[in-house]
């Protein structure tokens, strides 16, 4: 008898929680107003070398291509799409690949929902890795699979008991949103181990024409039931919104899921653009797309360089076209710091949704240097902003504190003591009047590496740090009036004064007595 629930829909489905993909212009176009044409998407990763179409050289004619799909759209599609899976098998130049070997897929994330419908059943196990890119998750929990994670380090470590408790393993190279690219000798050890457990090694190769496709398991796949290779075209070509994907077989697992995917699952627009990108000479060696690669690495080396400058960015490797930031030592987390570059009108991938990774990294698109460079001048308006907003927020809590009697951030509590030298006698984080640029307060210019250029520095500058001044201040402070101009009004009335003082017993000559005396 059919089994009823309460409820139509299936528990597992009910609970689905939807993929987290980047790439959102129109909503953060509505939610910053800004134009979508104004905004630089940083959080998808598509090839920074344009598409086919972008280069005449290539002979790619769009406007042909469009017309002859729309002759062929009077019909339904020949659904044994031997036009794209023939380019798709030539594309990737081995000689044990032929047509059968290939299932087209709508994007391959068609292909990632299409391979486990077919070899999930309900409780099944699968190894997911992490962090890694979110769709193996959903669609496991669309069949639901049970999910056992380990961290993406530990792969190679797995036994081949632990592996043979689960059906499938996802492995996706170079890895997303690591940007680790894993060599083809290890993953060959790994596909053994998988056979011997009965475990299928599925390669996400969605990435790797813009890495190194001889890393690739796709001639692998070819021959062994238990490796899968899925590759994309919306990376490499540079045009998502086409939707192609494929995937690599043995020709029995091949025959079945091509038997299994949907009827009519590409349009004939799709078939004839992705055959005539498939198709352009050389392959996955094609001028087109060494030129790519040649690109990225060199803006990806360039992005890099520039942002490890940064105090508290940490890139990691620079393998393809996209960067793994660690951000964990500053104070802005990712949501926080993904929210005030879109108020600039750059998207970046907040990775929050990968396990693993909380709020302590983004991962930022590899674009070209134009763009690129205007990403690392964003970062510095997006940080002196928020330090700037930092300042007065401690600013204000000081003041609150001074209202209720006490100190704020005296020697012995202050969480950040000591930020300058021992010793001081601290009541601000940042000094109010920061970057002053009066070198009559001991503060001076020197030059930072990280920003590769001039900044100011106030190490020798005791004033704000001695408590009758501060008192001065903070009463000041407390009137009524905006911050800023209450500030202004302290400079002048507070802080000149003393500077213009010269003789031996003028504080600042105390303020240098006292960082003398502390050597
Ligand atoms: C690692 C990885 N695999 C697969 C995909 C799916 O791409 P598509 O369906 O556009 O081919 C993506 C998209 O972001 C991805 O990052």
């Amino acid at each position: 008898m059919t089994k009823k629930a309460s409820h139509p829909l299936k528990e597992n489905i009910r609970n689905l929680k939807c993929c987290f993909h980047g790439g959102l212009i129109k909503e953060n176009s509505e939610k910053y107003n800004i134009p979508e044409q104004d905004i630089l998407d940083f959080s998808a990763n598509l090839n920074p070398f344009g598409t086919p179409f972008d280069h005449p050289e290539y002979g790619l004619d769009y406007m042909q291509l469009a017309a002859d799909a729309l002759k062929e759209s009077v019909n339904y599609p020949d659904n044994r799409y031997l036009e794209f899976r023939n380019a798709a098998a030539s594309f990737l130049n081995k000689p044990n690949i032929t047509f059968e070997n290939i299932i087209p897929g709508n994007g391959s994330t068609e292909i990632i929902r299409l391979f486990c419908q077919c070899v999930l059943d309900e409780g099944d196990k699968v190894i997911i890795p992490y962090p890694t890119f979110g769709e193996y998750e959903i669609q496991c929990r669309l069949q639901n699979a049970e999910i056992i994670y380990v961290p993406t380090k530990s792969i190679y470590d797995l036994t081949e008991e632990e592996l043979s408790a689960a059906k499938i393993i996802f492995i996706c190279n170079p890895n997303n949103p690591t940007a680790v690219l894993r060599k083809r000798e290890d993953l060959l050890q790994l596909a053994k181990k998988c056979a011997r457990a009965k475990t299928v090694l599925f390669m996400d190769e969605a990435f790797i024409e813009l890495s190194d496709p001889e890393e690739s398991l796709c001639d692998i796949a070819a021959e062994n039931d238990y490796v899968f290779v899925m590759r994309s075209l919306t990376k490499c070509f540079a045009l998502p919104g086409v939707r192609l994907g494929f995937g690599v077989a043995s020709k029995n697992i091949a025959d079945a899921l091509n038997r299994a995917r949907l009827s009519w699952n590409l349009s004939p627009l799709q078939e004839k653009m992705g055959a005539a990108f498939l198709s352009m000479p050389g392959g996955v060696n094609s001028d087109y797309l060494q030129k790519s690669r040649e690109m990225i690495l060199g803006e990806a080396n360039y992005l890099k360089d520039e942002l490890s400058k940064v105090w508290g960015f940490e890139p990691g490797v620079a393998t393809t076209n996209y960067l793994l930031i660690d951000i964990s030592k500053r104070t802005l987390d990712s949501s926080a710091m993904a929210a005030r570059f879109a108020g600039h009108g750059i998207l970046i991938r907040d990775c929050i949704s990968f396990k693993g990774l909380e709020t302590d990294y983004i991962r930022i698109a590899v674009r070209t240097r134009d763009e690129n460079v205007r990403f690392v001048q964003t970062v510095s308006k997006v940080f002196d902003e928020w330090a700037k907003e930092f300042a007065e927020y401690e600013l204000q809590n000081t003041l609150a504190n001074h209202k209720r009697g006490g100190r704020q951030n005296e020697r012995e509590t202050c969480g950040y003591y000591p930020c300058h030298f021992e010793g001081q006698d601290c009541t601000f984080c940042y000094c109010p009047f920061y970057p002053c640029g009066d070198e009559r307060t001991g503060g001076t210019y020197v030059y930072s590496t990280k920003r590769n250029g001039k900044i100011w520095s106030c190490t020798d500058c005791y004033i704000p740090h001695i408590s009758s001044v501060v008192d001065k201040m903070l009463d000041g402070l407390m009137e009524d009036g905006e911050t800023e101009d209450l500030l202004k009004k302290e400079w002048q009335e507070i802080i000149v004064p003393i500077l213009e003082e010269r003789d031996d017993n003028t504080i600042l000559a105390y303020c240098r007595k006292i960082k003398a005396d502390k050597k």
